[in-house]
């Protein structure tokens, strides 16, 4: 499969010599290296991402899955161009931002405030630092196998074995305060908070990097009320599942509010973002009026409510607002599923097919998972192998990582998936 796939991209081998010589691994993040290399965009469009070799693959990977419109999209390039005529970046404040903040209050029922980021890795820490203000506590929590992005206190238990640091780099001190807990496992996370008094629990309520598990309803239910009973902030890290699985996000879906809600990636309508919200009586803590340290929690940063970005954002949730689009997505995405476990099933081959609404991955064995260990357990060179075959026939997935399906996706799109996906199950049955 490889030997097919340096055919097809031999510009992409002669950048990827380039890059390496001034990009560490010759990416701008470790993740969008696979093997043998990456290929090089040359431009994006719709549902359509093309190499510097001409070679065009369906997209859905979807720029880590932020672009749930599409590359490009009319509405929002059209605001996008209005906007850069008045000014790309301000340091002063501006009514985008505010626009944008009541957007997002209006369609998410637990945020009566909001504050914006440029990603969703500073977002978290934000969050983290205004629980830890809020409730005078400094322990933490977060789940085996949850990805918060790359911030010290949350980098930590997100791959198998889940007990090492992530990274070189991070401190005893760093570490020390953050406990994790068994997914989707009440009684486990009852168990190792015992004795403990934590600030915050986050939660992804669909793991995406671990693999796209759903939490349980009852386990979310059941950990809201932990929560209230310990008097404990719950966040949910609604950074791929906002805007995405409903108009309010994953919690409009489960009927269960968080705390604290960190956003990112559609917020942005393509460009960089993060934000975090919540009650008034939480976010007040962010107003150096009201509250001065320890009890104020500081927030900030050059590029917040960048005006493009704030256009950009406003563009895609008016058009995502009603709910029409994100509920054909997730039709779309039941779809998916349950053809891919048809085609692997037909073939014999041991697949389960995770996600929900328009999230979706796929993971070779036979174990039912409810968690990042199962997952952990599946084929994962089966699963490289799986995605090398895609994109080599143009369909891109970035390797073992979750899948989203966007409006620009057409029904040859879908097909094409399919199609390939089929072709692999008849060659490699096991
Ligand atoms: C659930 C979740 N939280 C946080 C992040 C970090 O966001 P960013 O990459 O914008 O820093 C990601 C990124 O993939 C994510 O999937």
């Amino acid at each position: 499969m490889s030997k097919e796939y340096v055919s097809k991209t031999s510009k992409s081998k002669a950048l990827y010599e380039r890059a390496k010589k001034v990009l560490p691994a010759g990416v701008s993040y470790g993740i969008r290296y696979f093997e043998p290399y990456p290929f090089y965009t040359a431009k994006a469009k719709g549902s359509k991402l093309y190499d510097v070799d001409g070679n065009e693959y369906i997209d859905f990977w979807l720029g880590h899955t932020a672009l749930i419109l599409g590359h490009s999209p009319p509405a929002v390039v059209e605001a996008v161009k209005r906007q850069l005529e008045n000014g790309t970046h301000y340091g002063t404040s501006h009514e985008l931002e505010i626009k944008l903040a009541e957007q997002v209050v209006k369609m998410v029922s637990s945020a009566e405030m909001v504050r914006f980021t440029n990603s969703g890795t500073e977002a978290n820490m934000y969050a983290t630092r205004l629980a830890r203000a809020y409730t005078g506590r400094s322990k933490i929590a977060k789940f085996e196998g949850g990805w918060h992005g790359g911030y010290d206190a949350l980098h930590v238990g997100v791959h198998y074995p889940f007990n090492a640091p992530e990274s070189g780099g991070l401190t005893a001190g760093a570490l020390q305060d953050t406990l994790l807990l068994p997914f989707n496992d009440l009684e486990g996370v009852e168990e190792k908070l015992k004795h403990e008094k934590v600030a915050s629990i986050v939660i992804e309520p669909v793991l995406g990097a671990g693999g796209g598990i759903p939490a349980e309803k009852e386990f979310l239910k059941g950990l809201r009320e932990f929560c209230d009973e310990k008097e404990i902030l719950l966040i949910f890290d609604e950074v791929i599942t906002g805007f995405r699985l409903a108009p309010g996000g994953a919690q409009e879906n489960y009927g269960v509010a968080p705390d604290i809600t960190v956003f990112g990636k559609i917020l942005g309508g393509g460009f960089p973002v993060g934000a975090f919200c919540g009650s008034r009586k939480i976010m007040q803590r962010l107003d150096a009026h009201v509250y001065k340290p320890p009890r104020y929690s500081f927030h900030g940063g050059t590029f917040t409510a960048n005006p493009i970005t704030m256009t950009a954002g406003l563009a895609t949730l008016r058009i995502l607002e009603d709910g029409r689009l994100i509920n054909k997505l997730n039709t779309l995405g039941d779809r998916m599923r349950e053809k891919l476990r048809e085609i692997f099933e037909t073939n014999g081959v041991n697949v389960q097919v995770t996600g929900t609404g328009s999230i979706f991955n796929v993971h070779f064995t036979k174990e039912k998972l409810k968690d990042a260990r199962g997952v952990s357990r599946a084929d994962k060179k089966r699963l490289i192998d799986y995605n090398l075959h895609l994109i080599t026939n143009g369909v891109f997935f970035l390797p073992t990582h979750t899948g989203a399906l966007s409006t620009a996706h057409s029904e040859a799109d879908m097909e094409k998936m399919l199609s390939e996906t089929e072709e692999y199950a008849k060659h490699h049955r096991k």
